[in-house]
């Protein structure tokens, strides 16, 4: 095999690679190899009519992502990030019964949009707080070793104190959490998203927080990104916001390092590449 001409891509979530971009890089083009388990920066398509292996770095994150989905929960039931600026402020006078009061997590109804890896590992520390857990996943069967039922989607919505978002990105997924899906959610409820930002939709969101009408969401990931500081979402004491870091940890950004340069030296040696999503390309 001729490797004179070979060509590999370590790309980031933030890389949009399309055919377009496949064909700038040539012919020898081996692999594409994503540093990040979700891979809709990629036109995986184009690269499959390509013969184009592309992987990515499934299990690397999955701990991080679930400690991170925990405690955007936290902050925004007890009001954390609120409470931070609150003193900051000076505006802490005295203690006061009804102080910044937030959501109870102990015993209440955990809801997850997708359980794979990740909702899965949700599921299991939200055992720890005694809390019901309910999700809904048209592709995963329920797993005996997780004490969860699923649900249909409306009855998700209908039924959680804290709806957690643990989907990929697809033409299926994007904008899942619409005006009417929010419209459905108690007014007490939260939202998490640590999965990708057009899963929701920003603007039925702002509107749902701003009247209200849901009790707070935590999100780590925006659309766009970086979220602009002038976004109305912004000027919202009920929102917990931070900038798509539900995986970097030093563990789990080592990890997704070996996976993705193991992906690519495979590919380059064209072989098979140990985390591939689009196993088709080898026929
Ligand atoms: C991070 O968002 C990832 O998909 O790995
Ligand atoms: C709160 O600080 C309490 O002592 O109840």
């Amino acid at each position: 095999e001729d490797r004179t001409n070979a060509s590999v891509m370590e790309t980031l979530l933030t890389d949009k690679i399309d055919g377009e971009v496949m064909d700038a890089a040539g012919a020898g083009l081996k692999v594409i190899s994503n540093y990040a388990v979700g891979f809709d920066n990629i036109d995986v398509d184009a690269a499959t009519a390509r013969g184009i292996p592309v992987g990515n770095t499934p299990g690397a994150l999955t701990d991080a992502t679930a400690d991170f989905a925990f405690a955007l929960l936290m902050s925004a039931a007890r009001r954390i990030p609120e409470s931070n600026r609150f003193v900051r402020d000076g505006r802490w006078k005295t203690w006061g019964p009804m102080l910044l009061l937030g959501t109870d997590i102990q015993g209440a109804t955990l809801g997850l949009v997708g359980f794979g890896r990740i909702g899965k590992a949700v599921a299991r520390r939200a055992t720890g707080f005694d809390m019901r857990v309910i999700y809904y996943d048209p592709n995963e069967k329920p797993d005996p070793a997780i004490k969860a039922t699923p649900v249909d989607f409306e009855t998700l919505l209908e039924e959680s104190d804290f709806v957690s978002l643990h989907t990929p990105l697809t033409p299926d997924t994007r904008h899942l959490i619409d005006a009417e899906a929010l419209s459905r959610m108690k007014r007490t409820a939260v939202l998490i998203n640590t999965s990708r930002g057009p899963v929701v939709d920003m603007d039925a969101l702002y509107e749902a927080l701003r009247d209200e009408r849901i009790f707070a969401a935590a999100l780590d990931v925006t659309d766009p990104e970086p979220l602009p500081t002038d976004h109305p979402l912004l000027t919202l004491d009920n929102l917990v916001i931070a900038p798509h870091i539900a995986s970097a940890s030093h563990t789990a950004r080592g990890n997704m390092a070996w996976m993705a340069a193991n992906n690519l030296i495979a590919g380059l040696k064209g072989e098979r590449l140990p985390h591939c999503v689009n196993p088709q390309v080898y026929g």
